[in-house]
């Protein structure tokens, strides 16, 4: 998928970083740059930079960066392709025509869509028809009701080993699509046979309304209980929530976050259409910029057993002091012959009513409120010692909170709870509020002390090596970015002797634009760079040069980076396999991502 770099050009040049990035972020200007709140991590002070010199935005907390393209896909959870058409729609720029690779690849991506949507037509027909008796009795038994399943488009797979690649191929898919889209699977004899067998089958619909994938539950107690489409060039499982295509239209003001397919569809069915699952998987930070699309209420509702609540104190932290207000709604555990279980959402809603959920999704409490229940469930408040360890753990708690309002109303309650003074327990949250503060500022001492781990790049595959190298390298990144005379002075330096692949690579891009004799456009680079790739670029162009003295720096740099290279290919040399090995991988390119 390649845009021109002169249709690049022209919508960027349409499309002022500064204006865009308003429409999201407030900005203020100081000095020649703008700065504001950054909408990728929650902060109370702004380190989200815009320079409308270099046209890219830099955020020195989460230390996300890179052009008005990059800013696009991250805000609206877009790949690179579908940025540029937001881009070029709110330019009014028509696109291109696209060229034959990008035709090729999009041309597939909307078979794979057809073949799903094909597929979950044969699953809710078979579930209609008398070979879906078994399903349907099962959806009976789950209290299903056949609104729902057609509201969810709910269907049935046979046991069979190729019903559905029997009736795909005849509607003119192919094998390949079918195993690209992960509907069929082929043994070691290269037999193909369909994936799903003897299942109720949920199709998971994005929000835009595609069938991206495919969950399947068995009827019995045989295992795995679910199987789920695994990732697929129309699938990535980090972006979807199922249910969202549905809970985005609720009029409710909050979503609900459980765990289960079943989950979901009973809330609906109970009238909480406000339901999304994360099919059992913990939430991950796309799926939390998707649901900040559509709210800014969270309702967590975890199965209570000890799980779900590590489930639920993973969320907390991940959503910890971002821009959603969190609760939690815990499930009471229900009495069985003396004994109490475990219940998820589907069993609450069954055995005590919807108005019970209701009840409880009112009086659902912070996350504060359920972090407290859980220390305070690990001690025995009547034995003296324990109380006093209870209040030191507590009063740590607390003290994780910014309102001083709230930590005095909670300090309130731990104290009543463990039949403590106020006051004592308020002193112990100040002294807690005061060690964390400590901690806090010299956590950030620490680690401007240690440049080392600052300079690494976050994505870990692409990790340096050779921090002396890579320091020299990110800086002739840096001059040949800001004065591409400089080109000149560097004819003998050649990607491979970079030490990072991830420099190497950006050194070979600006080499072949300075050929070619164009700029290197942020919204080229992004094209050909991935988005840590595009971050870690970013953030190194922040860093300090000077160019008062470029030529001499460049000189040097590439003094040390060559040296460098000499040393690590010398070292090597000892060890001849080991050279042989190196010498494989650089043939392989700069493809792979570790050196
Ligand atoms: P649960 O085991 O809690 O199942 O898994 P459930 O949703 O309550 O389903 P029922 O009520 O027994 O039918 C929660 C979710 O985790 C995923 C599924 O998305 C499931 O809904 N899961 C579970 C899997 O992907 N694979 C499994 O083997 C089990
Ligand atoms: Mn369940």
């Amino acid at each position: 998928m390649a845009f021109s770099q002169q249709f690049l050009d022209e919508l960027t040049a349409r499309s002022d970083i500064v204006d865009v990035v308003s429409t999201y972020v407030q900005l203020t200007r100081k000095g020649s740059n703008y700065f504001g709140l950054c909408p990728f991590h929650s902060e109370k002070t702004g380190s989200f930079s815009v320079s409308p010199d270099k046209q890219i935005y830099y955020c020195f907390g989460c230390k996300k960066g890179g052009g008005v393209i990059n800013f696009i896909m991250e805000e609206e959870n877009l790949s690179f392709r579908d940025a540029v058409a937001f881009l070029a729609k709110r330019a009014n720029l028509e696109l291109p025509e696209e060229e034959d690779g990008d035709k090729e690849a999009g041309r597939r991506r909307q078979r794979l869509l057809d073949l799903n949507r094909s597929a979950a037509q044969f699953y809710y027909e078979t579930l209609h028809s008398p070979q879906g008796a078994a399903v349907a009795e099962y959806l009976q038994r789950r209290k299903i009701s056949r609104r729902t399943a057609t509201n969810f488009g709910l269907g049935a797979s046979v046991d069979s080993w190729d019903s559905l690649l029997t009736a795909m191929l005849q509607k003119g898919f192919t094998k390949a699509e079918l195993l690209a889209a992960g509907l069929v699977v082929q043994n070691r004899q290269g037999r193909l046979y369909d994936k799903f067998r003897n299942r109720l089958m949920f199709p998971v619909i994005d929000v835009r309304g595609d069938v991206v994938a495919f969950g399947g539950r068995v009827l019995d107690k045989s295992e795995p209980k679910y199987m789920n489409t695994s990732e697929t060039m129309v699938y990535s499982k980090r972006r979807v929530l199922y249910g969202m295509n549905l809970a985005k239209k609720t009029k409710r003001s909050n979503i609900i976050l459980c765990e289960g397919n079943i989950d979901v569809i009973t809330l609906h069915q109970a009238g909480f259409d406000n339901a999304v699952a994360s099919m059992g998987t913990a939430l991950t930070t796309e799926q939390i910029r998707l649901l900040s699309r559509y709210t800014k209420e969270l309702v967590l509702c975890y199965d209570n057993d000890d799980a779900g609540k590590a489930a639920t104190q993973k969320a907390i932290d991940l959503l910890n002091n971002s821009e959603f207000s969190v609760k939690v709604l815990q499930l009471p555990r229900r009495l069985v012959d003396g004994q109490y279980v475990k219940q998820d959402v589907d069993d609450f809603i069954k055995f005590q009513g919807r108005e019970a959920f209701e009840a409880l999704l009112t009086g659902s409490e912070n996350h504060i409120e359920f972090r407290m229940d859980a220390v305070a469930a690990k001690y025995d408040l009547t034995d003296d010692r324990q109380r006093v360890a209870y209040a030191e753990e507590i009063s740590s708690v607390i003290a994780s909170l910014s309102s001083a309002v709230e930590r005095e109303v909670y300090a309130g309650r731990a104290a009543e709870r463990a039949g403590l003074s106020k006051e004592a327990m308020e002193l112990e949250v100040k002294r807690a509020f005061k060690k964390r503060a400590g901690q806090e500022r010299r956590q950030q001492e620490r680690a401007s002390l240690n440049p080392a781990a600052q300079l690494q790049p976050k994505d870990r595959s692409s990790r340096y090596t050779d921090v002396r190298s890579a320091m020299a390298e990110e800086g002739v990144l840096r001059l040949l970015t800001r004065d591409d005379s400089l080109f000149a002075l560097c004819p003998q330096l050649q990607p491979e002797e970079f030490s990072s692949s991830l420099l190497g690579k950006i050194y070979s891009i600006l080499l072949r634009c300075h050929q070619e004799g164009s700029q290197p456009s942020p919204a080229l680079l992004s094209q050909e760079l991935e988005r840590e790739e595009m971050d870690h670029f970013t953030g190194l162009l922040q860093k300090p040069e000077s160019m008062a003295n470029s030529r001499q720096a460049l000189a040097d740099y590439i003094r040390i980076i060559q040296d460098s290279c000499r040393a690590r290919s010398g070292a090597q040399e000892c060890d001849p396999l080991l050279a042989a090995q190196e010498k494989y991988k650089a043939k392989k390119g700069y493809g792979g991502k570790q050196q």
